[in-house]
Formats: C-alpha cells, sequence, structure tokens
C-alpha cells in the first residue's frame, strides 16, 4: 500500500490536541494547582430541560416493540429537519425539506463535503481561521491561499478580485477573533463567488450568538447566496451538544448537482444521527427550548462581559465577544502567541488558545473563551488581574 504522503504537510497535532497535552504535563507536575481552562471552545452548563425531557422520552420510545426504530433516514428525520426549516424561516430563509441534512456536527461536514470538490481546486481561507479548514484541505492535497483578516480590516477581509479560487470558507461570527459581518459585506463574498464560478463553505456556528436581526444569522439572508453556498451550522455552541453531537448541513437545489451529489455521499457513508439526539435536537426549536438555550446563552455572554471589562482595565487590547463566545486579545508586553500560552500557565493557571494555532496573522494574539462557569470566568479575571494591573 501507498500512505496519503499529504499527511506529511499537517502540522504534527491538531491546535487542541497540542493545548491538551500541554496542559495535562503541567497538572501531572503541579497536581495541587487548580487550573482554569478558557481554550477549547467547549460548554460547560448541561442539557436544557426541554431537550432531557425530549430525550427521555425517545430513549423509552426505543425500549418498547410499537416504537422502536432501527436505521433512520440517513439525511436526518423529517420531525428535526421540518423544525430547522421553521428555525431558518424566522430569519426569513426559506428552504426546502430536501435541502436539509442532518449530521453529527458542523466540523465533520466542514470536512466531509470536500468529497464533492476535485482535488485541483484552489481554497481561499481566512488566516487566522479554523484549523479544521486548512488541516482538511491539506489531506487531501489542495493549495490553500489566504486572506488576511488583521486589525487593519477588523479581522473581516473582503474579497480580492486579483485572487481566484474555487472553494471558499467564511465563518462569521468568526472562531477565533468574533468579528461578525454584515449584511452588505457579506454580499461583496457572495457577489465575487457567483463571479469566479466558486462556492461558498459557510460556518454558521456561532450565529446564535447574534441575539438581534441587524447581522445576518445565515447566509441566505443575501440575495444570490443560494446558488453559490452551502451552510453549516451546529447545536453544539447553541445548545450544549459539544457532547451529544448533532447538526445540520444546508446544501441548497439552487446549487445544481451538489445536493443530489451530497445526499448520495452520505447515504453511502454515513448512516445517521441517532434517533434519540435528533428527538433531543427538535426541543432545542421549541418555544420552551428557545427560551432556555437562550438563557444558557446569556450566561456565557455574562462571562465575556467580564472578560472584556477585565482586559480593558488591564489596558489589554481585544475584540470579540459580542456576537461570539470568544475574546480575541493582544499578547502584552509584545510576547508570542505561545509564550503567553506558557506564562499564563505558568503564573495564573489559566489557559486560552494560542493565537498562532489559527494561522500566521494569529501570531501575538490569543484566545479565551466564555463557557467556562461563572465562578472559574471570575477566578481567572481575578488572576490576569493580579498579573496585569
Ligand atoms: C474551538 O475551540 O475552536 C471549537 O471548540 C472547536 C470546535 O468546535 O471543533
Amino acid at each position: 500500500m501507498k500512505i496519503n504522503k499529504n499527511y506529511e504537510n499537517l502540522e504534527q497535532s491538531y491546535l487542541f490536541s497540542t493545548v491538551a497535552k500541554k496542559v495535562n504535563e503541567f497538572t501531572a507536575k503541579n497536581p495541587d494547582k487548580k487550573v482554569i481552562r478558557l481554550g477549547i471552545g467547549d460548554v460547560t452548563l448541561p442539557l436544557c430541560k426541554a431537550v432531557i425531557g425530549a430525550m427521555h422520552k425517545a430513549v423509552d420510545e426505543m425500549g418498547v416493540q410499537a416504537t422502536f426504530r432501527g436505521y433512520g433516514p440517513e439525511q436526518g428525520y423529517d420531525f428535526l429537519r421540518e423544525a430547522v426549516k421553521k428555525y431558518y424561516l424566522s430569519h426569513g430563509v426559506e428552504l426546502e425539506l430536501d435541502e436539509i441534512f442532518i449530521s453529527d456536527g458542523a466540523k465533520s461536514d466542514l470536512g466531509n463535503i470536500l468529497d464533492l470538490f476535485s482535488q485541483d481546486n484552489t481554497v481561499l481561507v481566512p488566516d487566522p481561521v479554523y484549523p479544521v479548514y486548512v488541516d482538511t484541505n491539506i489531506m487531501a492535497g489542495r493549495k490553500v491561499v489566504f486572506a488576511d483578516a488583521n486589525g487593519e480590516n477588523c479581522f473581516l477581509p473582503l474579497p480580492d478580485k486579483g485572487v481566484k479560487a474555487d472553494i471558499i470558507y467564511i465563518c462569521s461570527p468568526n472562531n477565533p477573533t468574533g468579528a461578525a459581518y454584515n449584511k452588505e459585506q457579506l454580499k461583496k463574498w457572495v457577489d465575487y463567488a457567483r463571479e469566479l464560478g466558486a462556492v461558498i463553505l459557510f460556518d454558521a456556528a456561532y450565529e446564535c450568538f447574534i441575539d438581534d436581526n441587524s447581522l445576518p444569522h445565515s447566509i441566505y439572508e443575501i440575495e444570490g447566496a443560494k446558488e453559490c453556498a452551502i451552510e453549516f451550522c451546529s447545536l453544539s455552541k447553541m445548545a450544549g451538544f459539544t457532547g451529544t453531537r448533532c447538526g445540520y448541513t444546508i446544501v441548497p437545489k439552487a446549487l445544481g448537482k451538489l445536493n443530489k451529489m451530497w445526499l448520495r455521499r452520505q447515504t453511502t457513508k454515513f448512516n445517521g444521527v441517532p434517533y434519540i439526539v435528533q428527538r433531543a435536537a427538535e426541543a432545542v426549536f421549541t418555544e420552551d427550548g428557545q427560551k432556555e438555550i437562550k438563557e444558557n446563552l446569556n450566561y456565557y455572554k455574562e462571562n465575556a462581559k467580564l472578560i472584556s471589562e477585565t482586559l480593558k482595565r488591564c489596558n489589554i487590547w481585544h475584540v470579540g465577544g459580542k456576537y461570539s463566545p470568544y475574546i480575541w486579545l493582544k499578547c502584552p508586553n509584545n510576547m508570542t502567541s505561545w509564550e503567553f500560552f506558557d506564562y499564563l500557565l505558568e503564573n495564573a493557571q489559566v489557559v486560552g488558545t494560542p493565537g498562532s494555532g489559527f494561522g500566521k496573522n494569529g501570531e501575538g494574539y490569543f484566545r479565551l473563551t466564555s463557557f467556562g462557569s461563572k465562578e472559574n470566568t471570575r477566578e481567572a479575571m481575578e488572576r490576569f488581574e493580579k498579573l496585569f494591573m
């Protein structure tokens, strides 16, 4: 056999695995020190009542002959796709049921979707960016070019007509910077993609942090987007499903063959999300579910506010936290991202994510998440004040 040599072009380990390894080494050496983890964007609040109720009910159904379910439809049960359809309608977006595909999360689909595209496509990725977009394309041997996101463009790069690309990644609100595009800015990307005949892979995993309609929740709020964009979303951050696993991908029929190809791909390589999880996900979109998840999202937003206020007092430049769970800060004293990571771990036992792990433009920056508990976030910020005030 011959191995896929493209793997040799990857960083040795996935960013969050490297961070976890460093933290584990530290705790092994310092078992008495309390480490506060504000690194990986993993939720801490439990699933809400509506979700747990639906899940219990579904578990009981699975134990009764008459309501037991075996294999489900690979693209998801209609009850959940109907719920997602209604959710999109609340943002003014009309979808057909067979444009909605239920998945086990955005990360898997963002990687899997690449099955549909030829290897000789050029991929345009903003820098800094969620490492999955880059790594999955390196694994497939595709050429990746970058759109610079930096302080000058408020971490929201716009298309450069001189750059030709076939596959374009956009994440808004953005991971890692928390910056979010408005409709006019997104329209520029849609126009650019249509001019080039390119496809936009739009990651909407953090849209739930936009609590008004001033910014687009979905790229399909932009005219022409159905002809050029596939959208990925997840219940991970929206409803605390990081361990429960459920998301959805929208492949509009206006994209031509891609809708049928994705169905073909999923029916061949995927057996669907468990019935119990899909019932839990359906409950997220009920009135009670929406009310309860908003309470949880507000809890995280309060944490973000606390982090931002502390950083202000410490005179540390930062953005984000408003439309996302991430606060993106400039490392104090001109430290590199990894220097700051080590410094913070050693001196405050606070874990964040080094900005350079998201791309070259992330060097000198650092990401904190608001997904910790209120108590831990407060304690972490007290430790920050001691170090930097
Ligand atoms: C992050 O910390 O960037 C996210 O949790 C990663 C993910 O969603 O896979």
